[in-house]
């Protein structure tokens, strides 16, 4: 991501004061498409404005059907500079039959993000959910199974090779052992078959289809010290250590807004997760935020939805090898089956409408706030200008 030290640091100190005084002395009216309404100078500036001033990937979860859609294209073009497809990449789209590969879906998501300069996060290759029935219902060898997986990874990675920037390589491997409630790999079909090597396994032959691309383990629920972080930290340090290439880790966020405190997690919990994968060379990424609220969304919930979105921005921007955030939807139209079956929605920046909610303010803050030149925002060493 170009880094503009100087222009950055003028156009946010500008933004921070105009923004805190019309945060004060007049109503968020929301996002104006015409650049300074008179009333409101800021009306205009977008979240794709700003993260290029904080050298920060700011992205949505989108759907592939909807990007035939020459307005949701434009709503996240406009606004995001980041793209993940929430099913395009996945096994069951990618490769419904052995050896027979369908990338339309893909296809369509690399060419929109090559339309509007976006970057590229590809979702998922390893998980134990949405692959295919031959795939799940097959009687596999160790061997078979690897030779599938390795041609599966080489066949996807190697396809939208300098194309995708991050690929989500493995995807919720742990989960918790009963009765122990010890953190361990999932026993799903890798692990039962091939065994806790498919993991190293997956990302080594991601590497050799594209070394270009940065490689990430992907869950939820670790957002926060925690002994599901401790058991995470630990299966990536090792990883790491062990010379595989994994660079990062995604932090889902996918996080109900509670009615009242304690706010879990808090943005220092998050700093600290993201510091201590920082502290061994491993990059983050806030990839999957949203905050699904009970529907019709109540004013007091909106309100505390922007507060958190901000300070989920805020906890990314506070470390510098947090690269990004990504909220998982363009707008709250786009709901997956579990919100659907709890009745829950309104998780996102945009309403059904493509109005702009204070969930996108939050975010909008939390990048013009950030304190001081890049570098200092970012956690870097300074260095004389
Ligand atoms: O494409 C088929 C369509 O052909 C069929 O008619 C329809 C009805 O069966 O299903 C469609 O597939 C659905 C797919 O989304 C595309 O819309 C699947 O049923 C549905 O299960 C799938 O849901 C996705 C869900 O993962 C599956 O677990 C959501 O869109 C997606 O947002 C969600 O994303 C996950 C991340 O990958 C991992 N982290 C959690 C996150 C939220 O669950």
């Amino acid at each position: 991501m170009q880094r503009r030290r100087q222009s950055a640091v003028v156009a946010g100190v500008i933004a921070a004061v105009v923004f805190a005084v019309l945060a004060v002395a007049l109503p968020w009216h929301g996002h104006s498409k015409r650049k300074g309404t008179g009333t409101d100078p800021l009306a205009g500036v977008t979240l794709r404005e700003q993260a290029a001033t904080r050298d920060i990937a700011i992205g949505v979860g989108a759907n592939s059907q909807r990007l035939l859609d020459p307005r949701y294209q434009q709503l996240i073009g406009s606004n995001f500079n980041s793209i993940t497809d929430t099913n395009a990449f996945k096994w069951d789209v990618t490769e419904p039959r052995p050896g027979e590969f369908n990338f339309t879906a893909a296809d369509r998501v690399v060419s929109v993000a090559e339309r509007y300069h976006l970057r590229v996060r590809g979702h998922t290759l390893i998980w134990h959910n949405q692959n295919p029935s031959w795939l799940t219902q097959g009687h596999w060898t160790k061997a078979a199974l690897k030779a599938v997986m390795k041609r599966h990874i080489m066949s996807v990675v190697g396809r939208y090779r300098g194309l995708v920037a991050q690929w989500d390589v493995v995807n919720e491997a742990l989960t918790t052992a009963k009765p122990s409630g010890r953190y361990v790999l999932r026993s799903d079909l890798w692990e039962k078959v091939i065994g806790p090597e498919y993991v190293a396994d997956a990302f080594i032959w991601a590497h050799e289809a594209d070394p270009s691309a940065q490689l990430f383990y992907n869950d939820y629920g670790a957002e926060a010290p925690s002994r599901r972080f401790d058991a995470e930290y630990r299966m990536v340090a090792r990883l790491k250590a062990a010379g595989v290439p994994i660079n990062g880790v995604g932090l889902q966020m996918h996080r109900p807004v509670p009615k009242a405190p304690p706010y879990y997690p808090t943005k220092a919990q998050v700093s600290t997760v993201l510091r201590q994968f920082a502290d061994i060379g491993v990059h983050t990424e806030i990839t999957e935020m949203d905050q699904p609220l009970p529907l019709p969304p109540q004013p007091a919930q909106l309100g505390l939805q922007a507060s958190l979105f901000e300070q989920m921005t805020a906890a990314c921007l506070s470390v510098q090898l947090c690269g990004g955030v990504t909220i998982w939807g363009a707008d709250d139209s786009d709901r997956y089956p579990v919100l659907i079956k709890r009745d829950l929605g309104a998780a996102t920046l945009f309403t059904t409408s493509g109005q702009p909610k204070l969930a996108y303010r939050g975010v909008l803050a939390a990048l013009i706030k950030a304190p001081g030149p890049l570098a200092q925002a970012r956690g870097e060493p300074q260095t004389v200008p």
